[in-house]
């Protein structure tokens, strides 16, 4: 019998995620996009962005759902898929949907099928009640990222605006046993999204791992938005995002440019057309006219 003493090499997932813990020396803050397809994750990857994220967000942002909880497992493999096929250097993290972890049995099976369509780690939404869920899932040697303060799957109310948590004193504590909940149950990120900076600011500097902020202020580990905001697909501006970019309105001129043009007849213009031989063409048009 062999009996193996060396620590085995970290694997390329877990290599990254010791990378993440040096964010947490103050060394340079992670990033992190939300991404949902092909082309976009090749841009992502290629702008060197650290944790290309499919969220379940594709549900608003791309599928025309309501509500992030109609979002099927279905649904997150197949952008999973598209955007892993753009990724080379960037770790890929995955949303588990709505209702895909309620039972360890059932997070340990929708973990692995991601595992298997090329996530480098998975995401869930929820503090210490989820503390068996991140438990199980670390044992299996998943990588875990965690996600408390507004958490779209359980407290999204369609139509209306997120609210920033941990107003309240109660709240507040919640959110750091919550935060110290999962980080003892072995998560190695956690995603601190609508949550006053000082918050966010103490549940930063009393985790190891790093914590990765939306709408959570400036002295978290990293920062991540969603690619919608971004580009300014999204046709308002959100206070905790910044528009880089203005895809809507830039979009909607293209799209009325190309109707108008066409309409006038200026496009096609010569430039985009494909010519023919001009004898060729005679013999073609002859034998036509004789059909
Ligand atoms: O699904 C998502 O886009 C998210 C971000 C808000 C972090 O969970």
């Amino acid at each position: 019998m062999t009996i193996i003493t060396e620590t085995p090499p970290p694997s390329a997932p877990l290599k990254k995620v010791l990378a993440f813990l040096s964010a947490k020396k103050g060394i340079q803050p992670l990033t992190m996009l939300t991404c949902y397809d092909y082309p976009t994750a090749c841009l992502e990857d290629q702008a060197g962005i650290d944790i290309i994220f499919v969220g379940d967000s594709v549900g608003t942002n791309v599928l025309g759902y309501t509500s992030e909880r109609e979002v099927t497992m279905a649904d997150m493999v197949h952008h999973l898929k598209a955007v892993r096929r753009g990724v080379t250097h960037a770790f890929v993290l995955v949303d588990l949907p709505y209702q895909s972890y309620v039972t360890l049995h059932l997070a340990l099976e929708n973990a692995t099928t991601f595992l298997a369509h090329g996530a480098d780690a998975v995401k869930l939404e929820g503090g210490q009640e989820q503390e068996a869920i991140v438990r199980g899932l670390a044992e299996h040697n998943i990588t875990v990222c965690g996600h408390i303060g507004f958490t779209p799957q359980t407290l999204r109310q369609v139509g209306k605006k997120a609210r920033v948590q941990g107003r309240t004193v109660e709240q507040a504590q919640a959110l750091v046993q919550g935060a110290v909940a999962l980080e003892q149950a072995g998560a190695q990120l956690l995603v601190l999204e609508l949550v006053p900076e000082p918050l966010a600011k103490l549940i930063t500097e009393r985790l190891r791992i790093p914590t990765i902020g939306i709408g959570a202020g400036r002295f978290c580990d990293g920062q991540v938005l969603i690619v919608n905001d971004l580009l300014g697909i999204t046709p308002f501006q959100l206070r905790f995002a910044k528009q880089y970019q203005h895809y809507h309105d830039q979009t909607l001129q293209a799209i009325e440019q190309f109707q108008h043009e066409v309409e006038q007849r200026d496009f096609p213009s010569e430039s985009n057309i494909f010519g023919m031989e001009e004898r060729m063409f005679a013999d073609v048009a002859a034998w036509a006219r004789n059909l």
